[in-house]
């Protein structure tokens, strides 16, 4: 008998193919693909499901899993606007799933050191401050998720001026992410550059791995898994 666990893997595109791949590096067997239009009972004996469709999608099929018991990574973004409906769903379940926009460890630094810059800045009124990023041209939500974490970091640290935001969308690029400060003086640019979605879909498999192990319930965002409950 294997001793490994079982995934179902809800989108098979671009990461759902990349995790399919790594997955046996991280213990598990890819036991249910699920594409649009393919049937949710093909998961039912999995342990865990990862989620990287379309922001249309996710969240019909978070309920779907949610119904399952089956805990759940979702890598999808564009949703944020319906978190309140997936945390009753998650609730009354009483299941589990781990969100992120991005699944990448340097990210989730890149998230607290925004937040540390926002900080120190806040009462600094003659710094300006701008968010930027750049995508693949099949990226469907514009700004990115990611993009939309940073500003709402910067803005719970405190910092509540105008922060001028821009996406582009080109060729095949992975994410980059720059929060830039500019005053009369001088500028800071911090920039967050992927270069594959490789590290996307070792973050997810490593959540799905925090699941498994953990047998939590509620809803948990990657920097719980990797740093703990230690958000300040
Ligand atoms: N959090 C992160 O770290 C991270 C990293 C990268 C990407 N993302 C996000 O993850 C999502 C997917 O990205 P991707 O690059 O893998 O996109 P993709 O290559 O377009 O793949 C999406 C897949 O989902 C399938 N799908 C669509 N509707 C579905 C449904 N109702 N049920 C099941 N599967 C469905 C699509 O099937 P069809 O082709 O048949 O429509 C396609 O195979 C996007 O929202 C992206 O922004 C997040």
């Amino acid at each position: 008998m294997s001793m490994n666990k079982k995934l179902a893997l809800i989108g098979y595109g671009k990461m759902g193919r990349m995790i399919a791949q790594l997955a046996p590096e991280y213990g598990f067997e890819v036991a249910a693909t699920i594409d649009l239009n393919d049937e949710f009972a093909k998961a039912s004996s999995c342990d865990v499901a990862i989620e990287f469709t379309t922001p249309e999608a996710v969240v019909g099929n978070i309920q779907k899993l949610a119904a399952m018991k089956l805990p759940t990574v979702v890598g999808t973004t564009g949703w944020l606007a319906h978190m309140d409906q997936v945390r009753a769903t998650v609730d009354q379940h009483k299941t589990a799933l781990v969100w992120s926009p991005n699944f990448s460890i340097g990210v989730n630094v890149f998230f607290r050191l925004v937040r540390e810059a926002a900080l120190l800045l806040k009462d600094e009124p003659e710094y300006g401050a701008w968010a930027w990023e750049i995508h693949h041209d099949t990226k469907k939500d514009a700004p990115s998720g990611t993009l939309i974490k940073l500003v709402e970091e910067m803005k719970q640290a405190g910092y509540a001026r105008n922060i001028d935001v821009g996406s582009n969308r080109a060729g095949r690029h992975p994410g980059t992410h720059d929060i830039g400060f500019d005053s009369a003086a001088d500028t800071i640019t911090l920039r967050h550059a992927a270069r594959s979605r490789e590290g996307f879909a070792r973050g997810a498999l490593k959540a799905a791995q925090w699941l498994v192990a953990e047998k939590r319930t509620g809803v948990f965002e990657f920097s719980d898994v990797i740093f703990g409950k230690t958000k300040t």
